[in-house]
């Protein structure tokens, strides 16, 4: 099978840095955008992180949200860009971030394929949800509408409540580890789930 080039934005994130590993193992060629962030600066665990993807052949390509042709020039190295920017940090809007990656990825014209940052649940499905989580959902539409007006080839991953923040703790809100009082129970209690156990 023919290999890509993989860009990855937000490599050092929670899912970022198991899209790099798996990039990599997998045969692609990859690289992971180095965004300086000055905030950032004394996250040794995050400078040996990026140290060891360099040490598994990966390439890191400096870059910034705010010098448009640093990210033309980093898309311009790949195939598919995949974004894993955090949409977490309710009202910091890093997800509209990716709107100068779309541009970006419009400027150069040679990507085949665009991942951005989604990987939960659907926001296309999730017109009615309540704050502070919506806004999440929303920034992500705004980015969807982005990508298709540019005409940039997507793909969208909707893997709902799949990870970390939410399968740790039974989807309670604001709980990483199970709760050892209560749970709440939605609805009458008997919907039903499907657990993945994975890496
Ligand atoms: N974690 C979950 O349980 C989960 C579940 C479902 C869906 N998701 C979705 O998956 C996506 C990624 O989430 P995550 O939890 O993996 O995010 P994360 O761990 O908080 O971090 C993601 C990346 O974003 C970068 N970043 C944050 N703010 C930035 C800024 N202002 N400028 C440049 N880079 C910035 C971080 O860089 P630094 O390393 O420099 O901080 C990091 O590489 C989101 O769309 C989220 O909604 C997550």
């Amino acid at each position: 099978m023919e290999k890509s080039k993989v860009l990855v934005v937000g490599g050092t994130g929670y899912i970022g840095k198991r899209l790099v590993k798996v990039s990599f193992d997998e045969g692609q060629e990859t690289y992971i955008l180095h965004i300086h962030r000055p905030e950032n600066k004394y996250d040794i665990d995050k400078v040996q992180m990026l140290l060891s993807f360099k040490e598994h052949g990966t390439h890191l390509v400096p870059g910034s949200f705010s010098d448009h042709q640093s990210l033309v020039n980093a898309v311009k190295l790949v195939d598919v860009v995949i974004c894993a920017i955090a949409g977490v940090h309710v009202r910091s809007h890093q997800i509209l971030l990716q709107l100068k990656l779309v541009d970006a990825i419009k400027d150069a014209g040679n990507v085949k394929r665009f991942l951005p940052s989604e990987f939960g649940t659907d926001p296309a499905r999730m017109e009615n949800a309540l704050e502070p989580g919506r806004i999440t959902f929303d920034d992500k539409m705004v980015v969807r509408k982005a990508i298709e007006e540019a005409r940039i080839p997507f793909t969208y991953i909707s893997a709902n409540c799949f990870a970390g923040y939410f399968l740790g703790g039974l989807c309670e809100p604001c709980k990483i580890l199970p709760s050892r009082d209560s749970v709440t129970l939605l609805g009458d209690g008997n919907k039903k789930g499907i657990r993945n156990l994975c890496r």
